[in-house]
């Protein structure tokens, strides 16, 4: 891939003058890696509802740094602290405002839901010593997780990692194949939205995932509400066969991840195409040099943009 696929990194156009965090956030605090303006606010403070949660929150609670809203205290085990609370300390916000209380996260971010633990802290471990970066300086949610690796605690971390591999990882990205994908727009902070009315656009060579219901996933952060990814005509097919010949010999037979020889293959099955798509981008530019990421090297070397668009949908559409 000579350059960066958009749609994998939620742009449709990328700006004309990036932001460049991986300067702005050097420092010991994560919050100066934090984009202004990301996030929904509303100014009536109405209290919001979602389907089957007894709570309400207004929209600043549900967006609360240090203290985000958790509609389904059911459904997950009681969170650590730093995964409810973060560090106010260190400006650093709560792992559950980006990747969710039940861990399955969203586009811009990434599911850690049902990861084997250590990979989780071998992550955690390569983002804190520089050895895994986003590829995109204009990502400014990729440098702020750097910078909430960089101020974890090994307590933290442990408990962190416990917490989010303990919980299971289910469906939750639909697949369809299709010549055009509902009219979107494109946050700053990398999401796909679906614009009001029914008019659509030619898709084209690339995956375009979107929250299944804008207002559940970007106003309220239901986190029961899943995602959509549209994908090319015929790359299910051709994602298998390069999947089933360069890919299950080390995740697994169905994508969902082993050990080998004290090598963590990380499960992959059903995840997000887009975060599948920059996994597969940073792996081949370099901003993913952990202990076991030389073993992606190799394979992604070769991949061109076409190839991921195909890998990318078919391993998102398996069951994981
Ligand atoms: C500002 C939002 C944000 C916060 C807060 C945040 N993360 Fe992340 N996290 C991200 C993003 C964005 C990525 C993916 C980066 C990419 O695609 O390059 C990520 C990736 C990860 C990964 C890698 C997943 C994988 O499959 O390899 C782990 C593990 C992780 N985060 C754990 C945590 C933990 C633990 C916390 C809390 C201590 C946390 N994150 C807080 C945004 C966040
Ligand atoms: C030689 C073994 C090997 C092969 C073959 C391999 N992988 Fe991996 N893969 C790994 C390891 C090990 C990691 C964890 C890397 C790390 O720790 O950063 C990984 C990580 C990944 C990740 C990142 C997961 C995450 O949560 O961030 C993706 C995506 C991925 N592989 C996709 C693929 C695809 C698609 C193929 C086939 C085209 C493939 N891999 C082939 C060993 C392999």
């Amino acid at each position: 891939m000579d350059a960066l696929p958009l749609w994998a990194y939620g742009y449709i156009h990328y700006p004309t003058v990036p932001d460049d965090y991986s300067m702005r956030c050097q420092g010991e605090r994560a919050d100066p890696c934090d984009r202004p303006g990301g996030l929904p606010t509303d100014p009536t403070d109405t209290p919001r509802r979602v389907p089957g949660s007894e709570r309400t929150f207004t929209v600043a609670q549900i967006n609360a740094r240090y203290d985000p809203a958790d509609w389904f205290p059911d459904d997950h085990p009681p969170m650590p602290d730093i995964v409810a609370h973060g560090k106010a300390s260190q400006g650093a916000r709560a792992c559950a405002i980006c990747h969710l209380p039940n861990g399955k996260g969203l586009m811009q971010n990434g599911s850690v839901a049902g990861l084997p633990r250590e990979y989780i802290l071998q992550q955690l471990a390569d983002f804190k010593n520089g050895r895994r970066h986003t590829a995109d300086p204009n990502k400014a949610n990729g440098y702020e997780m750097q910078a909430v690796a960089r101020n974890l605690t090994e307590a933290e971390a442990q408990a962190a990692a416990e917490y989010f591999a303990s919980l299971p990882y289910t469906k939750w990205v639909r697949v369809v194949e299709s010549e055009t994908v509902p009219l979107f727009t494109a946050t700053v902070n990398g999401l796909f939205l679906r614009s009001e009315g029914s008019d659509v656009v030619a898709l084209g060579q690339r995956i375009v995932e979107m929250p299944e219901d804008t207002e559940q996933t970007n106003l309220l952060r239901n986190p029961r509400s899943g995602f959509v990814a549209y994908v090319p005509v015929g790359s299910l097919r051709q994602g298998r066969a390069l999947v089933d010949s360069q890919c299950t010999v080390c995740h697994g037979a169905q994508l969902r991840g082993m050990t080998l020889a004290g090598v963590i293959m990380p499960p992959i099955a059903g995840r997000s195409p887009s975060y599948i798509g920059r996994a597969l981008y940073d792996f081949q530019h370099g901003a993913r040099t952990g202990v076991a990421a030389a073993q992606m090297q190799a394979v992604v070397q070769g991949l061109g943009e076409q190839e991921v668009i195909a890998i990318a949908a078919y391993v998102a559409s398996l069951d994981p």
